[in-house]
């Protein structure tokens, strides 16, 4: 079977040594670097924006995989794709015209992704399904790292899995918040093909091998 694809997330690094931990990321086993960017209105905190992630491209090897929990995306798009997002996820809730979201950001060049905060069905996703190439479910509720996960994403990953089955559609689906090495391999066999990491990584003593941990979990 495929390797899990891990994507360090770094509202979670130390911002004084900024360029040590993408170089971290960068010789480690991790397929992506999640970049998450709060607007303090989507969800109650602010983190960094498109300085922040232009400056962080320059040194950047992984995926750059930025997750908007913004207001009003459409609005930035084009600036995170100058600022290096490779992937750009807005949040379903963020977005009434979501199909419109999709198509600009695929348009730009990037790949798109929907983020689900936790209380959103992945049924809504169900005429969009095919257009996407990635599905991020919120497994905390975004605005904070550092929180539990929340045991009622596991079935709803399921859902999701069987969701994408039946569309034929190539969506990988991601996870973000909570996860730590001993939850990752359940996360993993409900339907997870990239695990975001936060406080697990950058807290640890060896965060390289917390990240090869998590790729290997099964
Ligand atoms: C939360 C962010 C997450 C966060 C995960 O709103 O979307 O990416 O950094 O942090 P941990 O892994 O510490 O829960
Ligand atoms: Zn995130």
């Amino acid at each position: 079977d495929k390797n899990t694809i891990v994507a360090p997330s770094l509202l979670a690094a130390n911002f004084l040594e900024i360029g040590k931990e993408v170089e971290m990321v960068n010789r480690s086993e991790a397929g992506w670097l999640h970049l998450d960017v709060m607007d303090g209105q989507f969800v109650p905190n602010i983190s960094f924006g498109i300085p922040v992630i232009t400056a962080v491209k320059k040194l950047a090897k992984k995926v750059c995989d930025v997750h908007l929990m913004i207001e009003h995306p459409e609005q930035y798009a084009e600036a995170f794709k100058k600022a290096g997002a490779d992937i750009l996820t807005v949040h379903a809730e963020a977005c009434v015209h979501l199909h419109r979201n999709i198509q600009q950001i695929k348009s730009l060049g990037m790949k798109a992704g929907v983020a689900l905060n936790p209380h959103t069905p992945v049924q809504i996703l169900e005429n969009v399904i095919s257009d996407i190439d990635v599905v991020l479910v919120m497994s905390v509720n975004p605005g904070f790292g550092g929180q539990s996960f929340i045991p009622q994403t596991l079935p709803k990953l399921r859902q999701l899995k069987a969701l994408i089955q039946q569309h034929q559609s190539q969506a990988l689906i991601e996870v973000d918040g909570g996860i730590t090495v001993a939850n990752a391999a359940e996360i993993v066999a409900a339907g997870a093909d990239v695990l975001v990491a936060g406080n697990t990584v950058f807290s640890a003593p060896d965060p390289e091998a917390v990240i090869r941990q998590l790729r290997n979990a099964k």
